[in-house]
This record gives C-alpha cells, structure tokens and sequence, in this order.
C-alpha cells in the first residue's frame, strides 16, 4: 500500500492528479472570472475550492505518513535541492490558496458556501440585502493579496514542474513520470 522507490501506491497516483487536475481548473476559471467579471462563476469556482483545500490536506496527511520517495533517477544535488524547493512550493500553494480565497471571502461577509450548503453565513446590509457588510477589511486585503500573488506565483511553478517532469522523461529516459503515473520503474 506504501509507495516505494520502484512504485508508487495507487492512492499517491489519484490524490496527485486529483490535485493537479482540479488546481489547474481552479486557476483557469478563476483567472477568467475575474478577466471577464463573469459572476456565475464564483460560488462553483470557491465551492470547488473548498473540496480541493480537502483534499488537499488528505494528501498532505497522507505524505507525512508514507515519507517522501526516493528519487526514480540519478539526480545531481542542485537537481536534488530544485525538486525540493519546488515540491514545498507546490505543496504550500495548494493549502495557501484555498486558505486565502477563504479569508478573503469571509472576511467581505460574504460566508462560506459549498454547492449552496451554508458553512458560515453571509452578513447582509439591513438596508440593501444585495450588499454584504465587509467583516475585516485589513485580513480582506491580505487573504486577496495572497491569492493574487500566490496565482502567479503557481502558474510559475507548475510550469516548471510540467517541464521537469518533461524533462525526466524525454531527455533523462528515467521513470520519474512513469512512476507518478502508476507503472512499476
Ligand atoms: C486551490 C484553490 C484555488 C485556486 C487555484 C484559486 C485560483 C484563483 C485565481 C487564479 C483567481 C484570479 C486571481 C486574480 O486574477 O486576481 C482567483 C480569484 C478568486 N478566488 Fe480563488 N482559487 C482557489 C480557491 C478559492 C476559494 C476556496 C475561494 C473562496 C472560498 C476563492 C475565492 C476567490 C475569489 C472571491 C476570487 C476573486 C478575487 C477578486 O475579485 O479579486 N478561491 N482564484
Ligand atoms: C502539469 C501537470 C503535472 C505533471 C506532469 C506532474 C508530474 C509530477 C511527477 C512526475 C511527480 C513525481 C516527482 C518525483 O518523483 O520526484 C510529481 C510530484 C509532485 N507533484 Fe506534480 N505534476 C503536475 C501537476 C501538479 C500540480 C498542479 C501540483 C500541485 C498544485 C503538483 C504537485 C506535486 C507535488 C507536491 C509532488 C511531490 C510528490 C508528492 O507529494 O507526491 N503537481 N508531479
């Protein structure tokens, strides 16, 4: 059930394209939403984000359970230091966004819905329901700063990670992208 050097465990696989595939997701419709102030998109896009900030942590948990694998080629030690700064960054992203669109979002008042479930209720202006009354706007501007940057600062590093994952696999000839994608190396 363990990962090990020569494969990884089924759970290891799905939880990382799960992750990969809803951030990606989360990025692309959030990047739009706001470019084309697109509304509708808003509660799916933070109640989808919730869901990942879940499993998120699964796979956090489930990481510090299994310890980290041991690399599937030779790696040189900057190689080695590169994976590792860029594995924390990856991981520290995939909690920080989803904590700072919270933030955000709570708060401006606006509560915390997922697919219409209330987990923390709006605080609506007496006087014009349509308006929400702003509950801390200095952690306001921090929780958008933070998902601002951090978006940036994600699509730099996923970038990154695609190429060295490409890397590995066109040039090296190891099994580092083979191995994340369940086969034995
Ligand atoms: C991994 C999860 C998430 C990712 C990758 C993500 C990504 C993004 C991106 C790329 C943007 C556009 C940023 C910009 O152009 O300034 C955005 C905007 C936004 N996100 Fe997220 N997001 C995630 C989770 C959440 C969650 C959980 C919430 C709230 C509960 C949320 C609330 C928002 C809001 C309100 C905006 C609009 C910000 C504005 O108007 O300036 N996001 N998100
Ligand atoms: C763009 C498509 C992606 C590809 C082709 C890809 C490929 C890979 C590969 C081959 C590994 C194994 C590296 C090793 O054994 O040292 C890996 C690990 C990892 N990937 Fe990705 N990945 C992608 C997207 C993402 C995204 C979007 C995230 C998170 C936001 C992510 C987070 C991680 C993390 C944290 C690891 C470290 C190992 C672990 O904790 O299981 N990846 N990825």
């Amino acid at each position: 059930m363990k990962d090990t050097q020569a494969k990884f465990s089924k759970i290891t696989v799905s939880l990382h394209w799960l992750v990969a595939i809803l951030f990606i997701g989360l990025m692309a419709i959030g990047l739009y939403m706001t470019e084309f102030k697109d509304y509708a998109l808003f509660p799916i896009h933070k109640s989808f984000g919730f869901i990942l900030l879940l499993i998120a942590l699964l796979r956090v948990i489930w990481r510090y359970m299994n310890g980290w694998p041991k690399p599937a080629g030779k790696y040189t030690s900057v190689e080695h230091l590169l994976a590792k700064v860029m594995h924390w960054t990856l991981i520290i992203g995939m909690l920080l966004m989803p904590i700072s669109g919270m933030i955000m979002t709570l708060s401006e008042g606006r509560g915390l819905y997922v697919f219409g479930l209330e987990l923390v209720a709006s605080f609506p202006d007496p006087e014009n329901a349509r308006r929400m009354l702003v509950q801390n706007e200095f952690l306001a501007g921090v929780g958008e700063s933070i998902h601002g940057i951090g978006a940036n600062v994600m699509i730099f590093a996923i970038g990154l990670h695609l190429v060295g994952a490409l890397k590995h696999h066109i040039i090296d000839k190891d099994g580092t992208l083979r191995r994340m994608l369940g086969q034995s190396i």
